[in-house]
């Protein structure tokens, strides 16, 4: 577990199926601004029994966002890009949650937990260029723009861009927040 002052981050577990079935297969939590993609129920399980089924949970790896209740909030994940090792980082907060502080934050426990654990030099992010809250977010945990990638992404049938954000070790220098591993 990685705690946070208000929120939580753990690592999905098989129980935390319903939620991300629902969750992943809403567009309102989706948003606007990311492409649509939909998951059957058993499409998420195999990934658990077997990573290498589905991008979603492999190379990825997903977090829950819990309030300190322990109530599911959203989800957090990265993605490790290969052979470079470059992590990426994606997050979505339910809607009802938003505005508090907790994408903020569950992004800084993540870049605290990637750089306390990996040898990595970087974190990088993308976010569609209309998507100003996700931008805010990066910007709050510490991460600078680094260009505009045109036509990244295939959103709600047309093709967009994406700024490519990026927060380096030299950047970070030590936890922002209090982060324990369990
Ligand atoms: C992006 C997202 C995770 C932000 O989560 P959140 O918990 O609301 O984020 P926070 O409360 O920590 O911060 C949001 C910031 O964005 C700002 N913001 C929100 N909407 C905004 C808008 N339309 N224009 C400008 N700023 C905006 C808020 O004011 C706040 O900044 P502030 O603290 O300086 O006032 C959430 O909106 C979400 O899940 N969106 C849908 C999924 C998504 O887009 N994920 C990211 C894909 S790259």
């Amino acid at each position: 577990m990685l705690e946070g002052k208000n929120v939580n981050l753990r690592v999905a577990e098989k129980d935390d199926i319903d939620f991300l079935v629902e969750s992943i297969n809403d567009l309102n939590f989706e948003g606007e601004y990311v492409p649509i993609e939909q998951y059957s129920k058993s499409e998420l399980m195999k990934g658990f029994d077997n990573p290498s089924n589905l991008q979603i949970l492999c190379e990825t790896k997903t977090f829950i966002i819990q309030k300190k209740d322990g109530t599911r909030i959203g989800i957090i994940w990265h993605i490790a890009n290969q052979p470079s090792g470059i992590l990426d980082i994606g997050y979505n907060i339910a809607p009802s949650e938003r505005g508090r502080g907790y994408g903020t934050e569950a992004v800084q426990l993540m870049v605290d937990y990637l750089f306390l654990s990996r040898n990595i030099f970087r974190i990088q992010g993308a976010t569609n260029v209309r998507n100003k809250a996700s931008q805010r977010v990066l910007e709050k945990a510490g991460f600078r723009i680094e260009g505009t990638s045109r036509k990244s992404s295939f959103v709600r049938g047309v093709w967009t861009d994406s700024n490519l954000y990026s927060i380096l070790r030299d950047e970070w220098k030590e936890p922002k927040i209090l982060t324990r591993t369990t």
